[in-house]
């Protein structure tokens, strides 16, 4: 299918408690497609589950493999689990060619690099492409312990160990990553980029937005969704503009199975918000955005939505499908 390739997976390494790397390459030999720092892939994992992880290699345009990081989340719905047990080495895998709704920005400014955990993925990717490039960064990291902490050598190595703090949970209080003191050292003009858990990102964008950081200056990359479903949800319907069907969705049910249900497929992939697969149209009524994929000022723009967990603020919305 376009989009898609067919991987081997050359190495699989514990790079942390519960957190494995793996090196994918393709299936028959040659180069991989380009991707620019903070891409992810789309992993079809053994289990079924389509899980979207970040590459966390320097960007190349020419490489050879792809390096993602997998959290084994033990109350995740399975796509971390079958990549931990399933996946060995020498096995096939298929995966999305790269795509990036975390870009760095174009301008050369100086960057602050934050993550969270897992977050790392992207963050590493950019700044391994940054220090390359001698473009100014700071990076901090936040982990719960040392031995959570992955690619602690590659942090610590040349190139990244002058820019690159790492802090753990666990640690004295003035070790831990201040958040707010972290954000008033960074440059005049700085952008900064955050990667993690949605509350670790929240709480960086709270911070940085109370610091009067402009929302353009601020990039965001969730890897897990927020709540999609809130008690006192109400059913509402959706109208197909091109045939005119109206489909009914129900409180307990998304945008998506509705109108799958009633013969009407849009694409999905990680089905939680995040990955902007379904993105659609809306040309009347007011999308109850719950999404992790948008910004803020892209939702005050209006005019489209994630049907997959996002719903409806009026009686209907009229969908461009
Ligand atoms: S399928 Fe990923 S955002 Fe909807």
């Amino acid at each position: 299918m376009t989009g898609q390739l067919k991987v081997r997976v050359v190495r699989k390494a514990l790079v942390a408690e519960d957190i494995c790397s793996f090196e994918l390459a393709l299936a028959d030999g040659g180069v991989l497609p380009p991707f620019t720092p903070g891409a992810h892939i789309d992993v079809w994992t053994p289990s079924g589950a389509v899980r979207q992880y970040s590459l966390s290699t320097a960007s190349t345009s020419a490489p050879a493999s792809y390096r993602i990081a997998v959290l084994h989340e033990k109350v995740g719905r399975g796509g971390s689990r079958s990549m931990h047990i399933d996946v060995r080495e020498g096995d096939l895998l298929t995966v999305s060619v790269p795509r990036n709704h975390f870009e760095l920005d174009a301008s050369g400014s100086p960057s602050l690099l934050l993550a969270g955990g897992i977050g790392i993925t992207p963050i590493l990717s950019m700044a391994h492409h940054l220090s390359a490039q001698g473009r100014p960064f700071s990076l901090h990291y936040a982990t719960r312990s040392q031995a959570r902490t992955a690619f602690w050598e590659e942090l610590t190595g040349r190139g990244l160990r002058e820019s690159a703090r790492v802090y753990h949970d666990d640690s004295p209080v003035e070790k831990k990553l201040d958040i707010a003191n972290t954000l008033g050292l960074a440059p005049d003009g700085a952008h900064l980029y955050v990667c993690g858990p949605a509350g670790f990102i929240e709480a960086v964008l709270k911070q940085a937005r109370a610091a009067g950081w402009d929302e353009n200056r601020l990039h965001r990359e969730f890897f897990a969704a927020g709540p999609v479903a809130i008690e006192g949800d109400q059913a509402f319907d959706v109208v197909v503009v091109s045939t005119g069907k109206i489909v009914r969705v129900e409180a307990d049910q998304s945008v998506t199975s509705a109108l799958s249900a009633a013969g009407v497929d849009v694409a999905t992939s990680c089905e939680q918000g995040i990955c902007g697969t379904c993105v659609t149209r809306v040309l009347e009524g007011i999308p109850d955005h719950r999404d992790s994929f948008f910004t803020n000022d892209e939702r005050d723009a209006g005019g489209q939505f994630t049907p997959c967990c996002s719903r409806a603020k009026s009686a209907r919305l009229v969908l461009d499908l």
